[in-house]
């Protein structure tokens, strides 16, 4: 006997805004985004990047203002990249105290250190002279361990500007373990470090290169990032960062990641966060120029899709203006 009514109508819950946002499962608040800002070494006004339109490479006194916006706006934390004017085989700017990014963190550390959590990008891509995450051998390749003096090195020099959290997105082995001993042989036992565990050889970092300048001069960064095709891996990458002390890891990127992020997510107990990245933002972007999108839906709806997978922090280029649509 067919019933003449269905048994169970699930439209019910949907059936007003009142409603829906009642049994709402997911939201994604403002204190959970963290904005990721360039610094360029020798501007006098801010660049706006071309395949990213809305980002700049900021001047310190632009930076000053958009971190100061981002605030306002009720963006939790900010990610710091730094563009140098001059860079070098070895990426010397990297742990100069008078690097550009020291010297925009100890503005941004006096500015607004209590009001928001202040992170750096901790690689030498954007210092090196040839784009690599790391010092090269006599025959062109990364050298592990060698590279890892280096981050310890500018890991120390952050921390001393006023990082609260480093964020190491090198994937050179051990690269946490290093970091953590540097910074505590240094007294910064309180520099928290949010690892890039699971990071990808993608594609989707094409506009970063624009960004940062820091296209590799030759090959691609696939002898140390991860390949798209592994899963298992990256449970791996983060039990290792875990065990040399990470204290909240990434997935990188979000949105073609995000089985990742559920999957790491359900395995750790701390803070998992995703990066939704330069590639994301500029098909959105271009897509809705065209008219082709709705562009806020379209933010609105990864960010929800994000938590959704389990990442607790989202990195993205859209914070400030997100965190404005969702309060
Ligand atoms: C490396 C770094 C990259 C990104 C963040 N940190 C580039 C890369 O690994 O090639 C990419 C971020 C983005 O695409 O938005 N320092």
């Amino acid at each position: 006997m067919t019933a003449r009514f269905p048994l169970a109508r699930p439209r019910r819950l949907r059936a007003t805004p009142a409603m829906r946002r009642l049994v709402a499962e997911t939201r994604v608040r403002p204190e959970e985004l963290i904005l990721p800002m360039f610094v360029k070494e020798g501007i006098d006004a801010p660049q706006e990047i071309g395949s990213m339109p809305g980002v700049h490479q900021h001047t310190l006194d632009s930076l000053r203002k958009s971190a100061e916006e981002a605030v306002g706006a009720g963006v939790g934390g900010i990610m710091l990249f730094g563009v140098p004017a001059a860079k070098d085989e070895r990426g010397s700017s990297a742990d100069d105290p008078d690097g550009i990014v020291q010297v925009a963190l100890r503005k941004l550390a006096a500015d607004l250190g209590d009001e928001v959590v202040l992170m750096t990008d901790l690689c030498l891509d954007e210092y090196t002279s040839h784009g690599h995450c790391g010092l090269l051998t006599d025959t062109g390749e990364v050298d592990n361990d060698a590279t890892l003096e280096r981050y310890a090195s500018a890991a120390v020099a952050q921390a001393a500007a006023g990082a609260a959290v480093v964020a190491p997105s090198g994937m050179m082995d051990g690269q946490v373990g290093a970091i953590r001993a540097a910074l505590d042989g240094a007294g910064y036992t309180g520099v928290a470090i949010l690892a890039y565990a699971a990071k990808y050889a993608s594609a989707f970092y094409g506009p970063f290169r624009d960004a940062a300048e820091c296209a590799p001069q030759f090959g691609d960064r696939s002898s140390y990032q991860q390949d798209p095709a592994n899963a298992r891996e990256a449970l791996r990458e983060v039990e290792l960062d875990l065990a040399e002390g990470a204290d909240m890891v990434m997935v990188k990127p979000g949105l073609a990641y995000l089985d990742i992020v559920a999957r790491v997510a359900e395995a750790v107990s701390v803070p998992v966060s995703a990066y939704q990245v330069s590639g994301e933002y500029a098909m959105v972007e271009a897509a809705a120029r065209n008219g082709w999108l709705e562009r806020e839906r379209v933010i609105l709806e990864t960010l929800t899709s994000y938590r959704r997978a389990g990442a607790g922090q989202i990195l993205t280029y859209w914070a400030t203006e997100a965190a404005r649509l969702l309060r």
